[in-house]
């Protein structure tokens, strides 16, 4: 649908994107996963037609997307990182605003900004001012005032961004529903658990080039072992029960342990419950499982280095 070739962008001296390519297939929701400054709002703005690259080039659905900005605009809902609405007027006459944007108006303005109200959970607050609106709320209607043409593609820029955690599940709870609806989106955040809650390909950027372009469990699969696992046994592990753990394929580190045994496991779902046949195969009781978790903030820090993010994962609004 969106194809996105040796895309860069230059402010002054700096290169805020820096050769970046990747598509965005029908249906797919795809997430931009990097720390602040990483480039993913420059990214986006060139994908919607905003702002024009120093060089490489966006094509949506074949059409290069600077040559024709207008058609893009008609299927293409950008929901911006920052937020455009008018305080002092009601939901329903942002909506109506934004609906002019797009040409909308009369009976068929009307029944989209009902069903974009619908959708993000406002349709009993749409005569109620804005500026009485919390946070998440204008976060929703911000994402309503980006539906209303009904596009096909939804660019949405860091749309959790300083709400408390009930609004980012609703959030959440839109965005799957778009994407039930068949809707492509693309989803720029710097929190690695939303980016792996929703999205079924992550591209992971840094310094404003592409470090990884993977479906979750792919990603996941980059790191060594993924998981430790400790099982407490109600005798000591055999030693044959060791070696023939540790010849089993995706576990390693195969060690007895004072309760039991501890091993790594790459594949913790398919290969943790072989384990456990094998061990009950053997007459022994598992008392206790213990897992160490790992997480794609490890994979993150694999590849960049660095950590994604050092704040708390709830920004205060
Ligand atoms: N209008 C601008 N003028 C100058 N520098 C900019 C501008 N917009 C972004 N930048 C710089 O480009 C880099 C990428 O910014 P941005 O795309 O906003 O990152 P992100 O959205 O990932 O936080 C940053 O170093 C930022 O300071
Ligand atoms: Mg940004």
């Amino acid at each position: 649908m969106l194809s996105i070739t040796h895309l860069q962008k230059r402010f002054g001296e700096r290169i805020a994107v820096d050769d970046v390519s990747f598509e965005v297939r029908s249906g797919e929701t795809v997430g931009l996963l990097g720390p602040n400054g990483a480039g993913k709002t420059t990214t986006l703005s060139m994908m919607s037609g905003i702002s024009k690259p120093d060089g490489g080039a966006v094509s949506f659905l074949g059409q290069r997307v600077h040559q024709d900005a207008n058609a893009l605009k008609k299927r293409v809902g950008l929901v911006p990182q920052d937020l455009a609405l008018y305080e002092e007027l009601s939901a329903w006459a942002n909506l109506e605003l934004f609906g002019g944007l797009y040409g909308l108006s009369g009976a068929a303005l009307a029944t989209r900004a009902a069903d974009a109200l619908n959708l993000v959970g406002l349709a009993n607050r749409r005569h109620d001012r804005v500026k009485e609106f919390s946070g998440g709320m204008k976060r929703r209607l911000n994402i309503a005032g980006a539906l209303l043409h009904d596009p096909e593609l939804i660019l949405l820029d860091e749309p959790t961004v300083g709400v408390d955690p009930q609004s980012r599940n609703a959030i959440f709870e839109n965005l799957e529903e778009l994407k039930r609806r068949g809707k492509t989106l693309v989803y720029t955040t710097h929190y690695m658990e939303e980016a792996e809650r929703l999205c079924d390909r992550i591209i992971i950027i840094d310094h404003g080039k592409v470090v990884a372009d993977d479906t979750v469990r792919g990603l996941y699969r980059r790191l060594p072992a993924s998981r430790s696992v400790g099982l407490e046994l109600d005798t000591p592990a055999p030693e044959n029960l060791l070696a023939g753990l540790a010849a089993m394929p995706g576990i390693s580190a195969v060690q007895g342990t004072a309760g039991g045994v501890r091993f790594d496991t790459v594949d913790f779902g398919a290969h943790l419950a072989l384990a456990l046949e094998r061990i009950a195969g053997q007459g022994v009781r598992v008392t206790s499982v213990k897992s160490g978790q790992t997480s794609l903030e490890d994979v993150f820090i694999m590849l960049t280095g660095h950590a994604l993010r050092d704040g708390p994962l709830v920004d205060t609004p």
